[in-house]
């Protein structure tokens, strides 16, 4: 389709309409010209299809589909072919019914546990999270489908969602909460974008020709359409001109109407309102040339894959003495009414009609085990009654399950949570179990860390996230070993919310929310801090053992433009196969930029029979070392030792190799009188001109003690007296000199510094 020359033939009401949703999920029609509406539909881990009564928060009924698991426990797989083959489900169901694009990824970073709406985003990891959505991505669109990546950006928090501020400086946004839509921008081509709700420092995001069209487009390449949260259009014309090209919903006309008279007023260039279409046609026909309507939907296959899924999600935290897997013919309690009615999914848009799910009660059957409710998700409290039942039931059995977590009215879209507490009827029901049999294991379903108080009286701890519909499946067949878990932490679990980073100012005051905790985003605050946490970033235990070896780099020394391979051997040296998440972390040894301890740069998962052995290998470039330089408002590969780093988690490093990394780039310089002679040192001409007053500045503090006397010589060590002459401004030339300068010489001087 020559989609320019359609833009030609559309009138101007033709071309404002096309910029706003004809409904809830269709864009418009322009029947003149047979240009057909196409619909849109969430997302992100599976469909939510409405026909009639339309809604963006999961209010109405969805046709019936299939629920994958949550993002918060996709991530967790450490597995990009996982995700993509994910991905490729939900684009042949999009095909199925005649679905556009699918609005997801969500790849928010996890700034605090209590964003609502974490259970839909990947990690507090930058580098985990786009290489989740690239996955994603790649294997939705593999289907021609499209994908809308979102929310775009710094989206944090459900809290006055709609009108608050994310104040955060450059470095953060392009360190932190960039990323993941930078990869993947530039790796995978999502067909559409989706600005988020809120302000960047004081500007909306649907406003921000800063972030929508220079940082966007015209550094990342991104060329499909920008859509907004639905609803989060405010100034339509202001937004038009930022680069917001498809306003979602609808508003009715009005704002239609707003962007022709803007036209007819000069006040905006009819040329922006073609592009807007060109880049929303674009996409219309890319999906509508290529629509398959015959692809079959078969749903039993993908709740089967939502199973096998799920299984490569879920994350052994605990596993004290080897109390799990557990036997198959032992006696098991399957207690919490979790066990029978699966917490799988969270709230609001995301919230899919599944067409049918697996309990672990029904998972389990034909294995010896016994049911107690324990707790009705509905209270916060359990009764004698229930603590009696459940306590009974662990006794009289060889080991006991608690299926505990999060009930959903504890998190979901649109509010945040005010504490990282599970139920207080929930922790005492695992304290009374534990009581009761010495091998309890729990099993959470949340889509957040949780604060675990009876952590050291249990002896086993899984994971099971938000795990979608076939969530029991998974969970028993880990339990009882068909399944050896591989799971890896996305986040860290603290011990307590107050010690997250953010705790201070999350939320903020008003509209305005400031994340002050810059770069530090969980591992990196809690490693920098070397703090205690409940479990570390990456951790994830298995039923075998894996052991590291052999770690190689290319080269010892490498320029900033040159790529770096790392190689490692991995072994499995335990009795079942397993897989193995081998996780690559870069430390910049000595850095003059205030930088976390290490950040993770590569991962891979290998399966690995018993005796086993693999090399993993990971390629490294400039970014892996780098970090955003505001002076020279780019990626900066300071020059300088940095450490490889191979492990299991954040907390648990197993090789260390050196590289030098040489800089090819070069920090802009001045000098003026307030320049200290530390920060000349190092450059050779500037400092020869100044070298000789230096040097007669050190002789003097460091004299002996003839000349200064006993008590003065102690007083004046060699650090003092370095320091000293290191933070002497250039000023000190004029006050501590020995007069003979002139301020004319001291220009002089500057300017032969600057070279000017
Ligand atoms: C959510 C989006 C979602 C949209 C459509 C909004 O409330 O923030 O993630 O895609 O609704 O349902």
């Amino acid at each position: 389709m020559d989609v320019k020359a359609l833009v030609q033939q559309m009138t101007l009401e033709e071309k404002a309409g096309l910029c706003s949703g004809l409904d809830f999920w269709h864009t418009k029609p322009v029947e003149r010209l047979n240009i057909p509406a196409t619909m849109v539909s969430d997302g992100p881990h599976g469909l939510r299809k409405q026909d009639d009564k339309a809604d963006h928060l999961g209010v109405n009924e969805s046709i019936k589909a299939v629920c994958f698991p949550a993002a918060c426990a996709t991530a967790a797989s450490f597995d990009r072919d996982l995700i993509k083959t994910m991905g490729e489900a939900i684009g042949d169901s999009c095909q199925h019914e005649g679905l556009s694009v699918v609005l997801g990824p969500a790849v928010n970073i996890k700034r605090s546990p209590l964003c609502g709406r974490n259970f839909e985003y990947f990690s507090e990891d930058p580098y985990l999270a786009g290489q989740m959505a690239a996955a994603y991505i790649n294997g939705v669109q593999s289907r021609n489908v499209g994908t809308s990546i979102k929310h775009f950006a710094a989206n944090s928090q459900e809290h006055r969602r709609m009108s608050s501020s994310a104040d955060v400086d450059e470095r953060t946004l392009r360190e932190i909460y960039f990323p993941a839509f930078e990869t993947a921008v530039r790796e995978s081509k999502p067909w559409t974008v989706m600005c988020s709700y809120n302000r960047i420092n004081g500007v909306f995001a649907s406003e921000n020709r800063w972030l929508l069209t220079d940082v966007l487009r015209g550094e990342w390449g991104f060329d499909g359409y920008v859509m907004s949260d639905w609803g989060a259009a405010a100034d339509r014309v202001k937004g038009l001109e930022a680069g917001l090209d498809l306003e979602m919903p609808s508003s009715h006309g009005l704002n239609d109407r707003l962007i022709v008279k803007a036209v007819q007023e000069g006040k905006l260039p009819e040329a922006v309102l073609d592009q807007a279409c060109e880049r929303i046609l674009n996409i219309v026909y890319r999906f509508e040339e290529n629509a398959r309507p015959d692809t079959p939907w078969d749903k039993e296959a993908q709740h089967a894959l939502s199973a096998r899924i799920e299984e490569e999600c879920i994350v052994l935290l605990k596993n004290e003495g080897n109390v799990l897997p557990l036997d198959r013919k032992a006696s098991v309690a399957f207690i919490g009414e979790f066990a029978e009615k699966p917490r799988y999914q969270g709230g609001g848009s995301s919230h899919i009609n599944s067409f049918r799910t697996t309990s672990a009660l029904e998972a389990a059957q034909g294995l010896n085990v016994t049911y107690a409710q324990g707790f009705s998700a509905s209270s916060d409290e359990v009764t004698d009654e229930q603590l009696n039942e459940a306590v009974a039931a662990a006794r009289n059995a060889q080991a006991a399950v608690v299926f505990a977590g999060l009930p959903d009215r504890y998190e979901s879209e649109g509010y945040d949570r005010s504490h990282m507490k599970m139920p207080a009827g929930q922790n005492r029901l695992i304290e009374a179990v534990a009581a009761a049999n010495p091998n309890t294991v729990v099993v959470l379903h949340n889509g957040a860390p949780v604060e675990m108080p009876w952590i050291s009286k249990v002896r086993g701890v899984v994971e099971a996230y938000l795990g979608g519909q076939a969530v029991g499946e998974a969970v028993v067949r880990v339990l009882f070993g068909d399944v050896n878990p591989s799971g890896h932490l996305a986040e860290t679990f603290p011990l307590r919310l107050e010690d997250n980073p953010s705790y201070l100012f999350y939320g903020g005051e008003g509209n305005r929310t400031e994340y002050r905790e810059g770069v530090f985003v969980g591992y990196r605050y809690y490693d920098k801090k070397d703090m205690p946490v409940l479990f570390p970033f990456g951790h994830g235990l298995s039923y075998t053992t894996f052991e590291l070896s052999d770690l190689t780099l290319s080269a010892g020394q490498i320029s900033d433009t040159d790529t770096l391979t790392a190689r490692v051997t991995v072994k499995n040296t335990g009795s079942r196969p397993g897989k193995a998440a081998v996780q690559l972390y870069v430390r910049d040894v000595k850095s003059t930029q205030i930088r976390p301890v290490r950040e993770l740069k590569g991962f891979e998962k290998k399966l690995l029979a018993p005796g086993e052995s693999s090399e993993v290998s990971f390629t490294l470039d400039k970014r892996s070392f780098a970090c955003w330089n505001d002076q020279l408002h780019c990626w900066w590969a300071e020059s300088g030792e940095y450490m490889i780093d191979i492990g299991f988690s954040s907390r648990d490093i197993v090789l260390s190799a050196p590289v030098q990394v040489q800089s090819t780039d070069t920090l802009p310089r001045h000098y003026d009188m307030n320049t200290i002679f530390m920060d000349i040192a190092d450059d050779p001409h500037a400092l020869s001109l100044v070298q000789a007053f230096f040097d007669r500045g050190r002789s003097v503090l460091g004299g002996d003690a003839e000349e200064h006397g006993e008590a003065a010589s102690e007083a004046i060590t060699d650090e003092m007296n370095s320091a000293m002459m290191n933070y002497m401004p250039l000023r000190g030339l004029l006050s501590f000199g020995e007069g003979k300068i002139t301020q004319e010489d001291f220009d002089a001087l500057l300017k032969k510094m600057n070279q000017e």
